[in-house]
């Protein structure tokens, strides 16, 4: 019996890096899973992959700062599946540009995708996770979202306004069995922060600021949120899982 027998999963942002890897992982133990992003043929491909290894799964078009494209995505889901009981707020997009060199669209956009699209997620996921008798909202931050950082300032207010804003859909929503919880991994070894530890110089910096000495795996993040999408973890919610090596712990 896997760990999330008869769940139903959206995962947003699946075409490629964690969502992909979590996606793949969340069938191997039993979830039907929607992976949802802009790129819909890698999810569709990643989808096909899960399909021959046996799971279930597929893959939709998520533009997550749209309302309608959730709506769209949400009532696929429920004709496919027939409930939702998982979400995971996992599409993200990283810049490192300090604030006095940032532009007020570039803030607007990383907003809207990191803060408003994890917004938008919840808000249209939880009548159908009431409706399917609750469910968890799994919203990905960042150490960014904690604490400070000499690189970008848009990225790290939009993962800090989604580790309060987790704790909000926490309080509100626990009488309809729907937990939230924040993810707060540090580096992790995926395309969103390839230009930084691409050099040899690049990755030996952002190694010597992690106290267990390595940039993290999609797999260590995968099993934090695997443990949250299950019912292993039935009595956390509005808390903050940080998978970090340590950096935040200094
Ligand atoms: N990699 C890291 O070091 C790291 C560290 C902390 C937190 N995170 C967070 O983890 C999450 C996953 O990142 P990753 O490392 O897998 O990065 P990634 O760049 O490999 O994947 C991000 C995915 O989000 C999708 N996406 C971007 N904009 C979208 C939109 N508007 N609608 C739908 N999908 C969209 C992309 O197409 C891509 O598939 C992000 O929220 C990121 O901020 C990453």
């Amino acid at each position: 019996m896997g760990r999330l027998e008869n769940k139903v999963a959206i995962i947003s942002g699946a075409a490629k890096g964690q969502g992909a890897f979590e996606a793949a992982l969340f069938a191997k133990e039993g979830a039907k899973v929607v992976l949802a992003d802009i790129d819909l043929e890698s999810c569709q491909s990643n989808a096909r992959n899960i399909v021959g290894s046996g799971g279930e799964a597929v893959g939709m078009y998520l533009d997550v700062t749209s309302p309608t494209s959730w709506k769209d995505c949400i009532k696929s889901t429920i004709e496919k599946y027939q409930s939702l009981t998982v979400l995971v707020n996992n599409a993200g997009i990283y810049s490192r540009i300090p604030i006095e060199e940032a532009s007020s669209e570039e803030f607007d956009l990383i907003m809207a995708v990191n803060l408003k699209g994890v917004f938008l997620g919840t808000k249209y996921s939880i009548p159908e996770m009431r409706h399917s008798g609750g469910g968890s909202i799994i919203n990905i931050s960042s150490t960014a979202g904690l604490v400070g950082n000499q690189g970008g300032g848009a990225y790290g207010a939009s993962k800090g306004g989604v580790r309060l804003f987790t704790k909000f859909t926490a309080i509100q929503h626990a009488s309809d069995n729907i937990r939230a919880n924040s993810v707060h991994p540090g580096p992790i070894d995926t395309d969103m922060i390839a230009d930084n530890i691409s050099t040899p110089e690049g990755r030996q910096n952002s190694i010597s600021r992690i106290p267990l000495g390595r940039i993290g795996t999609i797999d260590d993040v995968a099993m934090g949120v695997l443990f949250l999408a299950s019912d292993e973890s039935s009595y956390m919610t509005g808390s903050e899982l940080v998978i970090d090596g340590g950096i935040t712990a200094q």
